[in-house]
């Protein structure tokens, strides 16, 4: 979910409508926002944020402070009555919530058994009403109420609540969600990310767990759960506005499809110097030792992040000699996982925030692991948890489906890969410098592949009513091939299965027939021979093959009904260049089906509940 608060000089209607957009990769099933002005306003809605503001035209929406919520629903279906934000029972507060109260139920037959009632099936009422009937009964002020209350939550969340009697004063807190609070000149911005706060100040304050801030529109002061002072700590933010916007593309996915020369270049850029053969990561040369001796490297991501994980194993496998294990989060975390002394983790993560990836990282922490931490958010709650780590520099992402994260992600995990060996030792010089020059060369090859993003297009026009895809791939791009059939059903629901090209035999091929497009990622590398021989087997069962090849293949075109080629690269670096047109095939079969591309239903771009 994503969170908007203005307390202030201006009106904060436009402020918070505005920030919602930018916000709705975080969910956008329903949207909502209460204002103060001479009583509480509450206005909320099943839909995007744009169907809300529809909804408001004529409605008085007055007042200079306000908060307002886009929804990925955890706790009751989308509907109105589920929207935020919600009310307490006198009907004084409202309150926005991101995140989950685990222990909601038992807190909820509590309030029943006083008599409370509940207009929403969510979790967050349940809490605000929680926080009510602690200040009917200490009869204390909000602050103490909402600090009482944390303390017997357990869950995740991220709150900012509005009282009526007090329309000077907004009420916040944080444990697990993210919350960023912007400062101006007699004005507060809070938002779950930074990107509704850059066009109005540069000056931010990242909210610790634990913690609640009140503000005032002159001044912002954070507390402990126990009631003592904490300092803010400002910090400046470093990405502009026009990061954030369309600039004159379609949708964002396509824009940041083709932004990746940049920010690939971005992310290499004061690291690799391929003429020196240098490369230079600040995070990793004063963790060295520990990483050239790691007995293991364990990977933690989720969804797109964990197909960069993947890659990142060959590639650490092979070039530093050191056991890799490449885990979900999610299962990670749950299951007592056995981490020995040395064990270095590697987070791979976008948003930064991904709840599951956190916590993953905090037990592993907490059993004394060292964290690295991949990330593109800088700032973000990965990032600070981590010992070290390695921003990716892509910019903002608003595309709920990952693409130029991936590509960077893959683009610092080689470099990093490539540092260790020469420290190692277990990469020869020449590898070593060819390798940094492949890297280097990127770039300029991912242009090459854009350019001719039209063949795309019109493949994916040949291919957009097909019921199933199965894509497929060997050694590095294995991982392409899932992330290629993950890309697919986010964005044009199309079913579709990743497979290494091998193991196809032990099953998916029964699948195949000639209504199945199985997409192959044949790149030239060490196997490509066992590739020509997987694409056979599947010719012969008439199934349609679509290729991504290199240029200089002739071998792979003869037997393909569809081939797409990208530049000669070394395998190591390959899946830069073979996932793009995979990014683009998702894309405009997406569009073509006529779906909302940037915002895939039922996805959020942060997934910030577990
Ligand atoms: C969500 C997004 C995916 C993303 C995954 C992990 O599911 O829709 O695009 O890959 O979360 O997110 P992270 O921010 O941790 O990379």
């Amino acid at each position: 979910c994503g969170i908007v608060a203005y307390i202030g000089h201006r009106q904060a209607y436009p402020v918070i409508l505005k920030g919602l957009k930018r916000l709705e990769y975080r969910g956008y099933d329903s949207a909502g926002v209460a204002l103060v002005n001479h009583g509480l306003h509450v206005y909320k809605k099943k839909g995007k944020v744009a169907d809300l503001e529809e909804n408001l035209v004529g409605k008085n929406l007055q007042g200079t402070i306000g908060i307002g919520h886009t929804r990925w629903a955890t706790h009751g279906e989308p509907s109105d009555r589920n929207s935020h934000p919600h009310t307490s029972t006198n009907g004084k507060l409202a309150m926005v919530h991101n995140g989950i109260i685990e222990n909601y139920a038992p807190l909820k037959q509590e309030l029943l058994n006083k008599g409370y009632t509940f207009s929403s099936d969510t979790d967050t009422e349940v809490l605000l009403k929680f926080i009510e009937d602690i200040q009917l009964n200490n009869e204390c002020g909000l602050e103490e109420a909402v600090r009482i209350a944390l303390r017997r939550i357990v869950g995740a969340y991220v709150i900012v609540i509005v009282d009526q009697d007090h329309p000077d004063t907004l009420i916040a807190a944080r444990k697990g969600s993210p919350l960023v609070i912007g400062i101006g000149k007699g004005e507060h911005f809070l938002a779950s990310d930074a990107s509704p706060i850059v066009e109005y100040t540069k000056e931010v304050v990242y909210v610790n767990d634990y913690e609640v801030a009140i503000i005032r529109p002159d001044e912002l002061i954070l507390k402990n759960l126990g009631n003592e002072r904490q300092t803010p700590f400002i910090t400046k933010l470093d990405i502009e506005l026009a990061a954030i916007e369309k600039g004159g593309y379609d949708h964002f996915m396509i824009k940041e499809i083709h932004e990746q020369p940049h920010t690939i270049q971005d992310c290499l850029r004061g690291r690799l110097d391929p003429a020196a053969g240098t490369i230079t990561m600040a995070g990793v040369e004063n963790h060295l030792q520990q990483l050239i001796n790691a007995p293991r490297i364990i990977m933690v991501a989720c969804g797109t992040s964990w197909h960069a994980g993947l890659v990142a194993e060959y590639v650490f496998e092979e070039l530093c000699r050191i056991p890799v294990e490449v885990e979900y989060a999610s299962e990670f975390r749950y299951r007592n996982p056995i981490i020995h002394k040395g064990d270095v983790i590697i987070a791979i993560s976008q948003s930064g925030e991904t709840a599951d990836t956190l916590v993953a990282i905090d037990r592993a922490k907490e059993q004394g692991a060292t964290i690295f931490g991949i990330v593109n958010a800088v700032g973000s709650s990965i990032a600070r948890l981590s010992h070290a780590g390695a921003y990716t520099h892509a910019g903002p992402e608003i595309g709920v489906a990952s693409t130029k994260a991936f590509t960077a992600q893959l683009a610092v995990l080689t470099m990093m890969a490539l540092k260790v060996a020469a420290a190692k030792g277990t990469i020869d010089v020449k590898r070593y410098q060819h390798l940094c020059a492949e890297l280097a060369a990127i770039p300029e090859k991912v242009a090459l592949v854009l350019q001719k993003a039209a063949d795309v297009k019109k493949i994916a026009a040949r291919y957009k009513d097909a019921r199933d895809f199965l894509y497929l791939g060997r050694g590095y791009n294995f991982p392409v091939a899932l992330e290629g059939a993950l890309k697919l059903k986010e964005i044009s629901y199309i079913h579709a299965e990743g497979y290494p090209a091998a193991e196809m035999k032990h099953g998916p091929i029964a699948l195949v027939d000639d209504q199945l497009p199985v997409v192959f990622v044949a790149t030239k590398d060490s196997y490509h021979e066992k590739i020509v021989s997987n694409i056979q087997e599947i010719k012969a069962r008439k199934g349609i093959v679509l290729a991504i090849t290199s240029e200089s293949d002739e071998v792979i075109p003869a037997m393909a009904d569809d081939v797409f080629a990208v530049p000669e690269a070394d395998e190591i670096v390959a899946p830069m260049l073979s996932v793009i047109p995979l990014q683009l095939l998702s894309y405009y079969v997406g569009v073509a089906k006529g779906f909302d591309v940037d915002k895939p239903r039922n996805l959020a771009k942060s997934v910030t509940v577990e």
